[in-house]
């Protein structure tokens, strides 16, 4: 019996390192910050720009920009393309799904909580991994989504990429798995924006993602250090002194 704990002990060990293994795309990071309210600024203009074309954020109003420091007159300027969306709506496609799988062969799926499920890291890999494949009816590929049915959206300001083929050392060109791998592109085509100022954008993009699928973490995280404060400031020194208060007779 003891050793059937230990071995189940032990398969709970290494389950998760084993989920971890599979993993074998490298993933480039991602610098989040869900306070930076200029990153986050400048990351729901080109969501809103160049994304909410095909998917939807159902989950997210307009309004709730205000929370980044935008006023209800600058999101209408600048936010709201539509002349008869108000404020108020959510952020969603007139494009329906099935036209979508008509266009593109899959249906760009809601990117309210994406960050929740894909993680930021491989928000930002993919975003930055779009490289030309003529195999592709887009003729767009992706590192870390193999046959995306996703066109490169960002192609004019990152320019065009390619897999480099290399040769093993016994002149086999190595498998393709191995090629679809972010770091192993080369420039095709340079873009309107520079390597670093493309990585910034995609960056922002990426920070207003997490931010999109979790608005109130901001605030959770505040009332957190409030109740902590208020552990430290108050119940401290009323237990001290109710200790205090009890021990009296005792000495
Ligand atoms: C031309 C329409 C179109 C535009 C514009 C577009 N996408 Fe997509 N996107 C798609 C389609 C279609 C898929 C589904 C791909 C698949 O399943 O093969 C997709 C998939 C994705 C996925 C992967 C979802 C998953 O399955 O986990 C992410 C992330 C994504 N898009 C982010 C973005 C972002 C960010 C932008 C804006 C920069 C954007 N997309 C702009 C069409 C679009």
């Amino acid at each position: 019996m003891k050793k059937l704990i230990s071995k189940f002990l032990l398969a709970l060990l290494v389950v998760p390192v084993m989920a971890f293994a599979n993993e074998d795309v490298h993933l480039d990071k991602a610098q989040v910050n869900t306070r930076d309210y200029e990153s986050l600024q400048r990351g729901a203009k080109t969501f809103v720009n160049y994304c909410l074309n095909c998917h939807s954020a159902g989950y997210m109003r307009y309004n709730r920009l205000q929370d980044l420091g935008l006023t209800e007159q600058q999101i209408k300027e600048n936010f709201l393309f539509s002349p008869d969306a108000k404020i108020g709506d959510l952020m969603k496609v007139s494009m329906t799904s099935k036209d979508a799988k008509e266009w593109l062969g899959a249906a760009p799926p809601d990117l309210t909580v994406i960050a929740r499920s894909r993680g930021a890291d491989w928000l930002y890999t993919y975003l930055r991994g779009f490289y030309r494949d003529d195999s592709r009816p887009t003729g767009w590929n992706n590192t870390v989504f193999d046959k995306v049915g996703m066109p490169h959206v960002l192609y004019e300001l990152q320019g065009e990429q390619q897999v480099e083929i290399k040769k093993n050392a016994e002149g086999h060109e190595e498998k393709e798995v191995k090629l679809v791998k972010a770091g192993t592109l080369t420039s095709l085509k340079d873009g309107k924006a520079n390597t670093a100022d493309y990585d910034q954008m995609v960056n922002d993009l990426v920070n207003y993602l997490v931010y999109m699928g979790e608005p109130a973490q901001n605030k959770r995280e505040t009332i957190g250090y409030v109740v902590l404060l208020f552990l430290i400031l108050v119940l401290v020194p009323l237990s001290y002194a109710l200790k205090k208060e009890y021990w009296k007779d005792v000495h």
